[in-house]
């Protein structure tokens, strides 16, 4: 045992080992086989043959399994009360999904206690991460208050250092005939209550909710402040939400539904600069979860991946328009109904999830990086899709600790 990592785990006899890292014929998904991941001190120490597997304090057989990196799923709205179980119930009998019960959660929100709130959200983190997820982001946006803003974001950070505020959800039915003063609000006080909270910064940029100049104005003084940016873009319409995000240099653009081909080429015209290092790469987040929910035409990622946009999947739970925490359901509907091969869809759980993030350390298995893993019950990443509703989540270890199995 190494006195400054404690003890060491090897995970062995890894039937495939999806790295997401160039390597040999392992092709987008760097996948090695017969391999084995040494976790020290919570990173990954080495990755090779399993033959060659260096001796370690303990050990887990992967018995011929698929192991990949952990789900990140870069778009979550956990921090809320009660559900909407009779709205959905509503919309599979014909009725439009509008948004408008947005502000039914936010009168729920504000009535909950903190210890309410903190348990709903422990529950889904749980529930994600018994389904592999080993990274998520939480908004708030259920709170439209000062106050009740700062503690979505405060409980947020309780379970995650991925935490946007989303004070621009809809405007509160109190500030209904004076947006202009509620844009006022979020871009002041609301903005410096949850800045000691928040690492992005989020608009619903859509009719209904901020049109583009109240999205640009909030998001400018947002990032000003130090926040990073993504955007709820073009969900429910077409609009202007993907090229402000473009223009803007936000990490992601969310939903992506109804995209006319500028967007589509202002998106994959971002590009990561390797001379300056800058990341102006903006992540087109897909969350099929929603289109599930409200009976929705999908985003038609294929034309994305086509025009060279760099594509996430996230699950967007929320009670309102996409109540799942499972990222293995977003890689199967991916698969099924956006074109995307299994493949794709697994990078874009993984890896696009952790660009649209703009963090590198998670969504790859390489040296030095999070020990973050997922053991299937099946020798395939393929079977994700393959064998849609099933549990196939054998292990998941965060940080090199195994989780809640
Ligand atoms: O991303 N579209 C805006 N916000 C959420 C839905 C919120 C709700 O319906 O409660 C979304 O789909
Ligand atoms: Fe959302």
């Amino acid at each position: 045992m190494n006195a400054q990592t404690g003890p060491s785990l090897l995970v062995d006899n890894i039937g495939e080992l999806v790295t997401n890292e160039p390597y040999g014929e392992g092709g987008p998904l760097g996948i090695r086989r017969r391999a084995a991941v040494l976790i020290e001190g919570g990173r990954i120490a080495w990755i090779g043959p399993a033959k060659y597997a260096p001796a370690a304090d303990g050990r887990i057989d992967a018995d011929g399994a698929a192991v990949l990196p952990g789900f990140v799923d870069s778009h979550s709205h956990l921090v809320f009360a009660g559900d909407r179980a009779a709205e959905f119930g509503a919309r599979m009998a014909g009725q439009p999904y509008t948004g408008g019960g947005i502000r039914t959660t936010v009168g729920a929100t504000r009535a909950a206690s903190d210890d309410t709130l903190r348990a709903n959200v422990s529950r889904l983190r749980m529930e994600a991460l018994r389904q592999g997820t080993t990274t998520i982001e939480i908004k708030s946006g259920y709170g439209l208050s000062v106050t009740d803003e700062a503690r979505s974001l405060r409980i947020a950070g309780e379970f995650t250092t991925e935490t946007t505020f989303l004070g621009a959800h809809v405007v509160p039915a109190e500030y209904a005939d004076r947006p202009d003063d509620y844009v006022g609000l979020v871009c002041g006080p609301m903005l410096r209550a949850a800045l000691p909270y928040a690492r992005w910064i989020d608009v619903f940029c859509e009719r209904g909710a901020f049109d583009a100049d109240h999205a640009r104005a909030i998001l400018t003084v947002g990032q000003d402040a130090g926040l990073g940016v993504r955007l709820h873009a073009n969900q429910l319409g077409p609009g202007p939400g993907v090229r402000l995000a473009v223009e803007l240099g936000a990490a992601s653009a969310d939903h992506c539904t109804h995209l006319t081909g500028a967007d589509i080429d202002a998106l994959a015209s971002t590009k990561v600069d390797w001379v300056s290092g800058a990341e102006p790469v903006t992540v087109a987040t897909l969350l099929p979860g929603a289109e599930f929910s409200t009976r929705s035409p999908y985003p038609d990622a294929r034309r994305l991946l086509d025009a060279g946009a760099t594509v996430a999947l996230a699950t967007d739970c929320n009670p309102g328009s996409s109540y799942t925490s499972s990222m293995p359901f977003c890689v199967a509907l991916a698969v099924r109904e956006m074109g995307m091969t299994p493949a794709e869809a697994v990078w874009a759980a993984t890896a696009g999830g952790a660009r649209a993030l703009r963090r590198d350390d998670i969504g790859v298995l390489r040296r030095g990086a999070r020990a973050d893993l997922t053991l299937l019950d099946a020798p395939s990443h393929l079977h994700l899709a393959y064998r849609p509703g099933v549990p196939l989540i054998r292990q998941v270890l965060h940080n090199g600790v195994p989780q809640c199995q």
